[in-house]
């Protein structure tokens, strides 16, 4: 029988970080040429709707033409092959984890490929730019359209989901993320609290590195297949990183 049973799977920028699409708070992230208040809250859409479409415009467009890695592989080899439960959770916006065949997936912040019509609720997939003179294919009212995701002062999706496969899990491992943003900085405490093993991988200690029971820093293509190998073969870690 594996070790595991459940597993919870957190991921944030740093997993596509090597497949070209920017990290927020690196040194070259996002956050360093944006203010997140302009293009990441509602009251910067309401502020400049045209920056905030011109930001996801440009960020759907690099992310349409970007494509999975090994980790992103690896992740979703693990939830065809592995015996037991894995969910991801991504922060991510991208399509990359389903681009690479993972299926059991949250969207906590949404997905840039959706808007969402702000009259009707409607949410329909999305590949084209935004902006404020399209008009609702279901309610055919124009300038209500916006990217479906979430921004700072909303609630992330599926949190009740979410909780309670946190709350079952046995195994949680946090990908790519700088532990930044709460709720999924929080995700580590909660599957603690049910006595899960957690594991950080990630390029360098996070700020919330002290709070893992075991953590490997490098790049996410090289720690994450080892990590993936290492769950479903048994073998040490440092053997799979090896290989
Ligand atoms: P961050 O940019 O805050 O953190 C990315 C993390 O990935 C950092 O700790 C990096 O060290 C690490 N990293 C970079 N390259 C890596 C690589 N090749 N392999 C492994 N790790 C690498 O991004 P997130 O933590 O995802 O939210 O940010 C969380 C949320 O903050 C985002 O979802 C977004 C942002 O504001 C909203 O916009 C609402």
């Amino acid at each position: 029988m594996s070790k595991y049973q459940r597993i919870v799977i957190l991921s944030g920028a740093g997993l596509s970080a090597e497949s070209g699409l920017a990290t927020f708070r690196d040194t070259d992230g996002i956050w360093k040429q944006y203010d997140y208040r302009d293009v990441a809250t509602p009251e910067g859409f309401q502020r400049n709707p045209h920056l905030v479409y011109e930001f996801y415009n440009a960020r759907r467009k690099s992310a349409t033409q970007a494509h999975p890695n090994e980790a992103h592989r690896a992740l979703a080899q693990l939830e065809k092959s592995y015996p037991g439960e894995v969910l991801i959770v991504t922060q991510n916006v991208d399509n990359l984890h389903e681009q690479a065949g993972s299926s059991n997936l949250i969207h906590m912040h949404g997905d840039m490929q959706t808007m969402v019509c702000t009259n009707c609720d409607a949410v329909l997939p999305w590949t084209k730019d935004l902006s404020d003179d399209l008009t609702c294919p279901e309610c055919e009212l124009t300038g209500g359209l916006r990217p479906h995701v979430v921004w700072f002062g909303e609630m992330p999706f599926e949190m009740n989901r979410i909780a309670d496969a946190l709350s079952k899990c046995d195994l949680f491992v946090s990908i790519g993320t700088s532990g930044n943003v709460y709720p999924a900085a929080g995700f580590v405490a909660a599957a603690k609290h049910v006595g899960a093993h957690t594991v950080e991988l990630n390029l360098e200690p996070s700020c919330g590195a002290s709070h893992f029971c075991e953590c490997h820093h490098g790049r996410a293509t090289e720690i994450v297949p080892a990590f993936v190998q290492h769950l479903v073969s048994g073998q040490p870690f440092e053997q799979c990183q090896a290989a």
